[in-house]
């Protein structure tokens, strides 16, 4: 048996806030298993009980899972006082599932977001610990060769002594774009690695996260939920 609160559970559609939900559950429109439900606190698994509100069985979800195509130019967080972030670009009735970037990629890195509200999951994909590769495209001001990819693979040593964990560093072209897989996300750690060897990021977009591929349909500010595979497959919870 999952137990959530009544109110959590109603909020989970997007369909109404948390602070409408306690109103609803107090007007005793919200129906357990046939009965009104005392209050709030209130708790019910919906895979067992049938719950109503105004009659109209409740279309609950336990978690949210988005894919955002980020655009450069937006915050990887859930708000600031003057910038905008990349919660702007979900309708009010997602914003409302208190859903968070997994992660954060820099201000002008575009490319795979996953926004969720399932901390499990969050804390998983993140931990360096659990050793989940993000892979990244990169373009660089300068070339990197052979020797560069070796250092990638020892695992680098920056200047200020951050000691990063072995990453894969797939030259493409003529070493000025690069395919980057990293298993920790320390702040600017792309820039400031490929610094290290001399090369400055021009443009950088993250592709994948774990089995989490971003999808070559979803344009650059566009969104869409995952696919139970997808869920399943980064171990989110259907
Ligand atoms: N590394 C960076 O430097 N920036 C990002 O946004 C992600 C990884």
């Amino acid at each position: 048996m999952v137990m959530e609160r009544l109110d959590k559970l109603i909020a989970s559609t997007g369909r109404w806030s948390r602070r409408e939900a306690k109103e609803m559950i107090r007007a005793g429109r919200v129906l357990v298993d046939g009965r009104p439900a005392a209050g709030p606190e209130d708790r019910a698994d919906p895979r067992v009980n049938a719950i109503t509100v105004d009659g109209e069985p409740l279309d609950w979800r336990l978690f949210t899972y988005i894919m955002l195509h980020k655009p450069a130019g937006l915050l990887s967080a859930t708000e600031d006082a003057r910038q905008r972030t990349v919660l702007d670009l979900l309708p009010p009735e997602l914003r409302r599932r208190g859903l968070f970037p997994v992660g954060r990629l820099d201000r002008d890195t575009e490319g795979l977001l996953l926004l969720t509200n399932d901390g499990d999951l969050a804390h998983r994909l993140l931990s360096p610990k659990k050793h989940v590769e993000k892979i990244y495209y990169a373009r660089l001001d300068a070339p990197l060769g052979e020797e560069d990819r070796a250092a990638f693979a020892r695992g680098l040593v920056l200047e200020d002594g951050l000691r990063c964990l072995p990453a894969s560093l797939e030259l493409l072209g003529d070493g000025r774009e690069a395919r980057i897989g990293l298993r920790e996300g320390k702040f600017h750690q792309i820039k400031r690695m490929t610094a290290s060897r001399g090369a400055k990021v021009l443009y950088l977009k993250r592709l994948s996260m774990g089995p989490l591929e971003l999808d070559p349909a979803l344009p650059k500010g566009a969104y869409r939920a995952l696919t139970e595979e997808e869920v399943r497959e980064i171990g989110g919870k259907l």
